[in-house]
């Protein structure tokens, strides 16, 4: 899994080739493209095809209709705000990896049921941040986080210093990455 997890909204799918190459040229070489817009299953298919070297996976996939798309499209990887049932289950009959959000003890042990050991906590600002998840990550020993929500550069590094952040999710990544490519152009 890459380290960093940058969250992509495509509102028009011409954006993909906008996106996808500062990311790349920002040494980002994943895309989570969100189920947020009509065009999340194009762009997905867009990215897989036109940018085979990066990881193009799907993200706020809320039920099994989206992880089929996401998956018929090409996405590598699924991830969810909270925790899906029938995602799983797809996700794990297709063998693609499945990164669920979960935010209580409950939901860990749902996830861990599932088979999954890598969970989303989102949003990592909003459920208590890096203390909250330290607490969380106590009893689960086999348990791994991508934290996402509120990351930025003034608190990434301390997320990424804790051994049980397996990624780091976050939008951040994207507005960055168009910044920096903007002033190379
Ligand atoms: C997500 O869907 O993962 C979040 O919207 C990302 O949160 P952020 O915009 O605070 O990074």
């Amino acid at each position: 899994m890459d380290k960093y997890i940058p969250v992509v909204v495509i509102k028009e799918l011409c954006e993909v080739d906008v996106i996808l190459p500062a990311l790349k040229a920002n040494s980002l070489n994943c895309a989570e493209i969100t189920f947020r817009t009509d065009c999340a299953a194009a762009a997905i298919k867009a990215a897989a095809e036109k940018y085979p070297d990066m990881v193009i996976g799907a993200g706020t996939v809320i039920n099994e209709n989206q992880c089929r798309q996401a998956i018929k499209a090409g996405a590598k990887f699924i991830v969810s705000p909270g925790l899906s049932v029938p995602v799983a289950n797809l996700c794990r009959k297709k063998h693609i990896p499945y990164y669920p959000g979960c935010v209580t003890p409950t939901e860990i042990m749902q996830a861990l049921e599932l088979g999954i050991t890598t969970v989303k906590f989102f949003p990592a600002n909003v459920y208590g941040g890096l203390q909250a998840l330290k607490a969380l990550a106590a009893p689960f020993p086999q348990i791994r986080f991508i934290p996402t929500g509120g990351i930025d550069r003034n608190n990434i590094d301390e997320f990424l210093a804790f051994d049980k952040v397996a990624a780091i999710g976050g939008s951040f990544f994207v507005k960055e990455s168009l910044e920096k490519f903007k002033g190379t152009i």
